[in-house]
């Protein structure tokens, strides 16, 4: 793959990791990329981000296609965290005379992951730098999604490259959002938010916000990760961070399992058919089979989540334990909860689950469901009836 021209002289030099099927926790079936950008100025050349260590030959091939790596004037870094930026190094020694630039939070972060001897230049909202006919600008993103996170601009061609806002997980021969459709992207760019960037809503809309106070246009959105937005995908984006951000929801209810024995499995199905036969839009998840990122992506426009398991050794199965800590991380904000499951003599799954819940701010506006060994005629009514109150809770109040 060619290195690929993203806006009038701003080309795509980044690396795409195919293979990658786990990025800190949060899978990614679907592989990354790597995106770092080269914008060509008549005196200056800047390198804008870098790659992970073992991409950064890949990285030097595509800037090699455009300028020799040699030529390079500034590397920015906008982010230090090492998907984008363990290369660094490598990339300093391809790049020997090039400067090295990030936000006042990243120069710490660089001195902490390479070392005090690397000499970094630190920029804020009053810097520019000049290339000759094109100017970079920087506004500082605390936890956009570090505190060191920072995004880049290029007035004269209208392009932001916010590195992780805006970004997915999605490794692809097509560089741009319409290439790959719109829907597709939209969706991807949704599982990024819910598993990176939920717990740091806030911040982005700080960040879109100050993307506007600046008056920065934005004719390209060139993220770190992923496909480029430009012409209608910018509007689609744009729209779709807007309703992330205000955490819209729908009336869907996510219910998410283990089973032992088959019983807890039993109530799940019959609580999803109750809430789906009172209204509710419902995704039902085993997780002994299902991806803890495609969860918390439905999780991100429902309204509740119902957790299930039944009782092994006292408590929840691991599974379970694991799902409801993966979150508690991403603590998402105004929803309800709910706990079932099947016990055989002395309980405890449930108030584990309601706890856990509790904790990372969950409502728990109905009392857990349970069953003894197998759920009989009486049990599998009570499920269908606790998963219709879920569907009266989760309704719009105009709708009640
Ligand atoms: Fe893509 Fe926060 O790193």
């Amino acid at each position: 793959m060619q290195a690929i021209r993203v806006a009038d002289g701003i080309h795509w030099v980044g690396a795409v990791d195919w293979n990658l099927r786990d990025f800190h926790g949060f899978e990614t079936p679907n592989g990354s990329t790597y995106n770092a950008y080269l914008v060509v100025g008549e005196d200056k050349v800047a390198l804008v981000d870098t790659v992970k260590t073992q991409f950064v030959p890949e990285l030097l091939e595509r800037v090699t296609e455009v300028l020799p790596p040699g030529s390079i004037d500034y590397i920015v870094v906008n982010h230090v965290e090492p998907d984008h930026n363990s290369g660094l190094r490598e990339v300093m020694h391809a790049m020997p005379q090039a400067e090295v630039v990030a936000s006042a939070g990243g120069v710490k972060g660089i001195e902490g992951y390479h070392g005090a001897d690397v000499k970094v230049r630190p920029v804020g909202a009053d810097d520019t730098i000049d290339l000759g006919g094109k100017t970079l600008k920087f506004v500082p993103m605390p936890m956009v999604h570090w505190p060191d996170s920072m995004f880049t601009y290029c007035p004269e061609v209208g392009t932001l490259m916010p590195n992780d806002a805006f970004g997915q997980h999605l490794a692809s021969s097509e560089r741009f959002a319409d290439e790959v459709g719109l829907d597709f992207a939209i969706e991807e760019l949704a599982v990024y938010y819910a598993n990176i960037l939920t717990p740091v809503a806030t911040a982005v809309g700080k960040a879109i916000g100050k993307v506007a106070d600046a008056g920065w246009v934005c004719d390209v959105i060139a993220p770190s990760h992923g496909v480029v937005w430009r012409g209608e995908a910018i509007s689609a984006a744009m729209g779709a961070y807007d309703r992330f951000i205000a955490g819209e929801t729908t009336n869907k209810i996510v219910i998410a399992y283990s089973t032992m024995w088959g019983s807890t499995d039993v109530l799940a199905r019959e609580i999803a058919d109750g809430a789906t036969e009172a209204g509710s839009e419902v995704m039902l998840f085993d997780l002994n089979t299902a991806q803890f990122g495609h969860i918390t992506r439905h999780l991100m426009d429902a309204r509740a989540l119902l957790v299930g398991s039944p009782t092994l050794h006292r408590g929840m199965l691991h599974r379970t334990a694991a799902l409801l800590q993966y979150v508690w991380g991403i603590r998402p904000k105004g929803k309800i909860g709910g706990a079932f499951g099947s016990l055989g003599w002395s309980g405890g799954s449930t108030k584990q689950i309601t706890d856990k819940l509790t904790e990372t701010g969950f409502e728990m506006p109905v009392e857990p469901l349970t069953c003894q060994y197998k759920p009989d005629a009486d049990d599998i009514a009570q499920a269908r009836v606790w998963g219709a109150r879920f569907a009266e809770l989760v309704r719009e109040p105009a709708e009640r």
